[in-house]
């Protein structure tokens, strides 16, 4: 395929490189104003450009990957050099209405949440898309299918989703940081702490990808009764593990909403 990228910064990268590695016969632009800092990407064989409009002709599918403030000025450039191109937006809090009313013709628009682990295949991404723009929308879920896992979701929880999703990254890293801490305390070089709470994060995760069962079920797998794993657990539940996470993430669904 053809994939034009608009954004090349933190998520069009990831999505860029992504892409590049998972199949060698997709052609993939990626723009942004001030290219210095991706023009690396070019030995992938990703085209690094400055000129948002430069073969967009030929793209299969064009992927927004900028800031909502910048929407109207990319839109407005764009428009008038494509017509019945598939747009993806990965811009948050910008509705599917709005990008339609944006874009004024008849565009088939495709919202998606990715994240940034799509560099290496592993994005959680979510996809929506009206039911008159149900091919497009099958056509950039087998897309992102490459990118790791797309789940196709009602919009309106497209916001949950960034949350979840997009920031999840975050808070699954604090997590893993928060191992490592531990771990230099218990014993370890930061190094050997890092690869052993990053392994151990990454199997509990396939685990629970795999099994599909209540992550609950799992951790009766390691706690033996009055063993050293229920009693650190409970320490961390007492000081308000769970609900700190949860807090954390409703606020940024707050936010968000703002
Ligand atoms: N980062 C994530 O994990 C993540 C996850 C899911 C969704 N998102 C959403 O994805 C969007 C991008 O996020 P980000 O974190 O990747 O932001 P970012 O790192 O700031 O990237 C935005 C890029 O857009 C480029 N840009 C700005 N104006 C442009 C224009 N007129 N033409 C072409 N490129 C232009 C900027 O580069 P120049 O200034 O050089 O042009 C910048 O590199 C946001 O809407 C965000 O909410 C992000």
């Amino acid at each position: 395929m053809n994939i034009h990228i608009i954004g090349g910064g933190n998520l069009g990268v990831a999505i860029a490189v992504g892409l590049a590695n998972f199949s060698k016969g997709n052609h993939i632009t990626i723009t942004r104003r001030n290219t210095a800092q991706i023009q690396h990407l070019s030995q992938n064989g990703i085209t690094v450009s400055s000129n948002n409009i430069e073969n967009i002709d030929q793209a299969d599918v064009i992927i927004l990957t900028i800031k909502p403030y910048q929407i109207d000025t990319v839109v407005n450039e764009i428009l008038p050099h494509i017509s019945n191109k598939i747009i993806a937006s990965a811009v948050s809090g910008v509705s599917l209405e709005t990008l339609q009313q944006k874009t004024k013709v008849a565009h088939p628009i495709v919202r998606i949440m990715p994240n940034i682990a799509a560099q290496f295949a592993e994005s959680a991404t979510c996809i929506s898309f009206s039911e008159k723009n149900k091919e497009a929308g099958e056509q950039v879920v087998s897309l992102f299918n490459h990118l790791g896992t797309a789940i196709v979701i009602e919009e309106k929880l497209m916001d949950a989703a960034t949350v979840l999703g997009a920031c999840g990254t975050a808070y699954a890293l604090r997590y893993i940081r928060a191992s490592m801490q531990a771990g230099i305390e218990i014993g370890f070089d930061a190094q050997t702490a890092l690869a052993i709470a990053s392994q151990t994060a990454k199997g509990a995760a396939k685990m629970a990808l795999e099994e599909k069962i209540h992550p609950e079920q799992l951790i009766d797998r390691v706690t033996t009764p009055q063993g050293c794993t229920i009693v650190g657990l409970n320490e961390m539940e007492h000081q308000g593990f769970s609900s700190a996470l949860i807090r954390g993430i409703k606020t940024s669904l707050l936010k968000i909403k703002e």
